[in-house]
């Protein structure tokens, strides 16, 4: 059947009152009686507080102040270990961590009272990297600095090298990398014995701050009320630090009695809040004499910073994706999340999967050239197919061909003859050029066993006027929630687009569909709406309103006689699994998602041999990501994935002192512009998949993935040296470059 609103590009459901600004951030609104609030951070990553001090001559009495002893409930950011306290109490374990929280009418006036509260510290020694984490001199975390480890097994890897023909090993790693999204983190609370208290704020996830604050200020599940204000952007960087900041806006509201405004600035924002997991990743991969892979070792860490917060999970989607999109007959990944004193690593599109995956398409790349393969024939040799299993050992159904999706993208980025040009020109140009491939996947839905866990609840409801409203906790932030859960309700009965509305994301009145992360909307939220939509059918049906086919008049009159009759019309769906999905989460082994969105992107670049700059000339996208429900949206997803994948890999660098981020300003922390973003030619393979909404799956996190690898592995085709890490900056190739003449010289003159 065709479809008439799936698959068309709508306007965006609040597209006009975005661009109209008429749309309300949280920093729009204000509270009569309103106080403004800050909060008062370490200086130093580790040690103990032994005084706070507030120096006579200022007027505190004018200022309503918060520290760890106004806190009700736990001192805990509940998420998963609840090891992280809402405001330090004598330890301190990274660099702005919150101590103390100040509020005044005037919001000009805290940044100098910020500055006038005296801390002395009895300092420790800190550690800020891996390796120091490793070591183990200093335990700042449990016993061993540890947050979590995982092992996948298959096959038998100690079996394999004695047949290789070749053994391939390597050490890559990735940067921390800020989310930069337009609105740095903002909320506000209010507060009353009565009533409890009530959040308004950006971000991703209302039920893990209701969650959180429950927790904190030890109220009932009816006495926390969050509600999202509209939201711009999150990326991951608003999946659990506003659990952080809403329980700081009602410890303040609560002292205060008076609503309290707590926003931060850009330079708070990029200081304090969660970034990107920086990786180190370790591969040994054995090759028999036909390019076949025989087998994997791979060692993956990732630096969770102070608190073990996402790390588990961010963790565990970076080492299941670690393996990639091939066929490995053995694999042994060991994965670990490990502590240091930096302000908490977080989630953030692609959620460990962009580390471990360029690890993996750089460490290909450099196989192949081992081999002696060119880096399309390696990869084509080992691409999974239809009945093959990942490194979970979870079995390809979907009648995916990626060699087919390998050759599309070959032949759409002209590879060969690029190939074959490059490498006849660069020898005599200044300006080298290369072109570099990334074969990837990008699993769909909360891991493992975890959308069983989270039981997503979605409701769909009519008026007495036959317009429908779609009941979800699942947040718009830029990506467009609204837009495709709002096509797939009018799609399924029948209606126009513009006869179905969102209900406003409070918890008080939506369901809990779970957080607004992982890939996991259009595929898991938008197949319960495509459901509980068809529960509304059924129910009308049941009542003799409504007859096949379902048509649009007939369906309004017929809510119109039924809610007045019963007096509301609702219809809730929960979510159950697909079948054969099996998970065993201590042999970390089966069906890990249930299902993955696949890609080939290919990418040109030209390297400056005088000035050591790179621009990405040409980048050609191609996924398979089931049936595309928005067109225009669904190549918004992928270009901005795209772009953020060119920061990741050529310009985003976090300068860290003493886990301190010290270029925290969108002026020294250098994210690519318009300028810097060639052509993204974006394309869909659409194989509709059976249970997602009219077949689609998730697309939000791939994009993210394979720009990176595709770059760093194009910048080694123009150069011909290796590079293992990003951010690759302009000073980093000239040292690597430069070291490279160097051995020439030498050669030459011996
Ligand atoms: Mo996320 S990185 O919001 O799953």
């Amino acid at each position: 059947m065709s479809q008439r609103v799936v698959g068309v590009s709508v306007p965006r459901k609040e597209g006009a009152a975005k661009v109209t600004g008429t749309a309300k951030y949280v920093d729009d609104m204000v509270f009569p009686g309103m106080l403004y609030g800050a909060t008062v951070r370490s200086t130093i990553a580790r040690g103990k507080i032994l005084d706070i001090h507030l120096p006579d001559d200022f007027p505190w009495h004018e200022f309503v102040i918060v520290s760890a002893r106004d806190i009700p409930g736990r001192n805990i950011v509940s998420l998963i270990l609840d090891d992280q306290p809402c405001l330090a109490d004598r330890a301190i374990n990274h660099s702005e961590e919150p101590i103390l929280l100040l509020a005044h009418p005037d919001r000009h006036l805290l940044s100098t009272a910020v500055a006038a509260v005296q801390i002395t510290y009895d300092c420790l020694p800190s550690i800020h990297s891996i390796e120091e984490s490793e070591l183990r001199q200093e335990i700042i975390w449990g016993t061993d600095n540890t947050f979590k480890t995982y092992t996948i097994d298959k096959g038998n890897v100690d079996e394999v090298w004695k047949d290789a023909a070749w053994i391939v090993e390597g050490e890559y790693s990735t940067g921390a990398q800020e989310q930069l999204y337009i609105e740095n983190n903002g909320v506000i609370a209010q507060y009353s014995e009565a009533e409890g208290c009530t959040v308004w704020g950006s971000m991703q996830c209302p039920f893990y701050v209701h969650k959180a604050l429950m927790a904190l200020m030890g109220l009932p599940e009816d006495k926390v009320r969050v509600i999202q204000t509209e939201t711009g952007g999150a990326f991951g960087g608003k999946e659990e630090y506003p659990s952080m900041i809403a329980g700081h806006a009602v410890l303040l509201a609560k002292k205060a009695g008076h609503p309290v405004k707590l926003i931060y600035d850009r330079m708070e924002d990029m200081a304090a809040t969660t970034k990107r997991h920086p990786s180190r990743t370790r591969h040994r991969t054995a090759v028999d004499k036909d390019g076949k892979l025989l087998g994997s070792e791979i060692d993956f860490v990732i630096d969770g910073g102070a608190y073990a917060t996402l790390s588990s999970v961010v963790l565990s989607r970076g080492t299941i994706h670690a393996g990639g999109p091939y066929c490995w007959p053995s694999i042994r990944i060991h994965a670990k999340a490990v502590a240091t004193n930096t302000p908490p690593h977080g989630a953030f599109r692609g959620f460990g999967a962009p580390q471990s995956l360029f690890a993996l398409e750089r460490h290909m790349d450099r196989v192949a050239r081992t081999i002696g393969l060119p880096p399309d024939e390696f990869r084509r040799r080992n691409l999974l197919k239809q009945g093959e299993t990942t490194a979970t050992q979870q079995e390809i159904r979907e009648p995916i061909d990626l060699q087919h999706l390998l050759d599309r993208a070959l032949k759409l980025s002209d590879y060969h003859s690029k190939v074959k040009i490059f490498a006849e020109k660069n020898p005599k140009e200044r300006k080298k050029k290369g072109i570099g491939i990334a074969a990837f996947m990008h699993g769909a839905g909360f891991t493992g066993s975890g959308e069983r866990y989270l039981n997503a609840l979605v409701g769909v409801e009519a008026t007495v006027q036959g317009d429908v409203r779609v009941m979800v906790s699942s947040t718009e932030f830029g990506q467009g929630t609204n837009t495709i859960l709002c096509q797939i309700a009018a799609e399924t009965l029948g209606l126009e687009y513009s006869d179905v509305q969102m209900a406003p994301i409070d918890t008080t009145s939506v369901p809990n569909s779970g957080p607004t992360v992982a890939s996991r909307t259009a595929m898991i939220v938008g197949k319960l709406v495509q459901s509980a939509a068809l529960g509304l059918l059924q129910t009308l049906t049941a009542a003799g309103l409504l007859g096949e086919p379902v048509d649009r008049d007939v369906f309004r009159e017929a809510c119109r006689i039924y809610v007045q009759q019963f007096g509301a019309l609702k219809s809730y769906s929960r979510y159950q699994a697909p079948p054969n999905i099996f998970w065993d989460d201590t042999k970390y082994q089966g069906e890990a998602y249930p299902a993955f969105g696949w890609a080939i992107y290919v990418a040109e670049v030209t390297v400056d041999t005088a000035t050591y700059s790179v621009t990405v000339d040409d980048f050609v996208a191609l996924q398979e990501v089931g049936k595309v429900l928005h067109p225009i949206l669904a190549a918004g997803q992928i270009e901005g994935g795209v772009a953020q994948g060119i920061g990741y890999a050529l310009y985003e660098k976090v300068v860290w002192k003493q886990g301190r981020m010290v270029n925290n300003q969108m002026t020294n922390y250098i994210m690519p512009t318009s300028q810097d973003i060639p052509p993204i030619r974006v394309y869909f393979e659409e194989i509709p998949y059976p249970y997602g909404p009219y077949g689609a799956k998730g697309i939000g996190e791939l994009p993210m993935d394979g720009p990176a690898p595709a770059i760093v592995n194009a910048i080694v085709n123009a150069t011909g040296r290796d590079f293992y890490s990003i951010p690759l900056l302009p000073e980093d190739i000239f040292a690597t470059l430069t070291e490279a003449r160097h051995e020439i010289a030498e050669e030459v003159l011996a």
